[in-house]
């Protein structure tokens, strides 16, 4: 009120008509007081409520403090008193989005419905121009994942201020992230978003039993390949090959193949009946159906005549185990499948000269559905430090 009354007193006492007497003095200064009072009660009933009444005179800084403690509050109405009523207002969101006022209106009454977050903030820089301003802060979010973890995000947030009727307000917020971190319950370690994408893609790699026709393309088989040659081997002697399988003719001769050699083998170890043989049959053209429904294979192949002999089969368990990693990361299921692929026919098969062993002959392609987690052993279970 003080400033307004100051600004508008001098820009009448610019006015070169004539130079008022005492009583035009007196009748001006009533005058002058009415329409400021008027111009107040008009921008206060225009903007609808009390704390942008309050308001008038703050700073960038000051304005910037309210805006904070709205968003801290989750108080929507309080944040929309720091916005400008201008259409041209945006948010340029971490995901550089960009949202106008509606939008970011929407979007905070949808964020503000989340509960237990923080949010402390670091002002870094405040620039109050005659116009135009801008504020730059960090803004750490923090919040409670389902899993009891907390989970950390730090962006840099921009605001542009502009200066209407008098008030500094908000006119564009761009939110730049930092870095998103996860820590452990009671634990102060933080990992960044990259370390808990490979935690999580170690965990959610799952055996897949059953896919869709989706093709894999050859950048992705080879890049699964690629990852598989950086596993660690005895004296570096990386003993592998990789048969890549994607004709469909073989794999559909190989089903019928492998059902007989299941079925032989069955034959050979239970001496089963008529009718148990048949049934066994077809519950195996079944599980095989699924099984070689992906369209890529792989057999996992090691060298028996390699520099340590005696070490390739973990050379070669390993270097499946890092194919299956990189292929979930890619969003494909695998399986360490052995049990219907026995070696020394698969060799006749697919024609792989003596000297190499067969790992495991793994499929790769889109799951028709992932599997859950099957039960895992926990640390507790598994970990003994020092000694027994
Ligand atoms: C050495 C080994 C042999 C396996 N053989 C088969 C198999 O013949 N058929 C099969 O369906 N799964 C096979 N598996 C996959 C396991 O059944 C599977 O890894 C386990 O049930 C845990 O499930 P997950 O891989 O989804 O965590 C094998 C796994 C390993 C490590």
């Amino acid at each position: 009120m003080v400033m307004v009354t100051y600004i508008s007193g001098s820009i009448f006492n610019q006015t070169q008509f004539h130079y008022p007497t005492l009583t035009d003095n007196i009748s001006l200064k009533i005058l002058l007081f009415c329409f400021v009072f008027l111009f107040s009660s008009v921008t206060a009933s225009y903007s609808g409520n009390t704390p942008i009444r309050n308001q008038s005179g703050l700073s960038i800084k000051e304005t910037f403090n309210l805006y904070v403690k709205a968003v801290q509050n989750s108080n929507l109405e309080g944040l929309f008193t720091t916005v400008t009523d201008s259409d041209d207002f945006f948010f340029l969101t971490a995901n550089g989005k960009l949202i106008d006022r509606k939008g970011y209106y929407d979007f905070h009454k949808e964020w503000f419905k989340e509960r237990d977050w923080e949010m402390p903030v670091e002002l870094l820089k405040v620039r109050q121009g005659n116009e135009y301003g801008y504020t730059n802060a960090i803004f750490h979010y923090r919040s409670k994942t389902p899993e009891g973890k907390t989970y950390l995000l730090d962006s840099y947030f921009t605001l542009i201020f502009h200066k209407e009727n008098g008030m500094w307000k908000v006119v564009a917020d761009v939110c730049t992230p930092i870095g998103r971190y996860l820590t452990d319950d009671g634990d102060e370690i933080r990992y960044d978003w990259q370390q808990v994408y490979l935690f999580d893609m170690i965990k959610k790699r799952r055996t897949v039993r059953k896919f869709k026709s989706n093709p894999v393309p050859r950048e992705h088989i080879l890049k699964i390949l690629d990852a598989a040659r950086y596993a660690p081997t005895a004296g570096n002697q990386q003993p592998w090959k990789f048969l890549v399988i994607q004709d469909k003719r073989k794999l559909s001769k190989l089903k019928d193949e492998a059902v007989q050699w299941y079925i032989e083998s069955y034959k050979n170890e239970k001496q089963p009946n008529r009718k148990e043989l048949e049934n066994t049959g077809k519950a195996i053209k079944n599980k095989l159906n699924d099984i070689l429904s992906a369209p890529v294979y792989i057999a996992v192949l090691v060298d028996s005549k390699a520099e340590y002999p005696e070490y390739v089969m973990y050379d070669g368990t390993l270097a499946a185990g890092y194919l299956m990693i990189e292929a979930r990361s890619l969003g494909y299921g695998t399986g360490f499948f052995t049990t219907f692929f026995p070696e020394k026919n698969m060799k006749l098969f697919f024609g792989i000269p003596d000297r190499y062993k067969l790992i495991c002959f793994t499929p790769i392609g889109i799951p028709e559905h992932w599997p859950d987690t099957p039960h895992k052993k926990s640390l507790e279970e598994i970990v003994v430090f020092e000694s027994f």
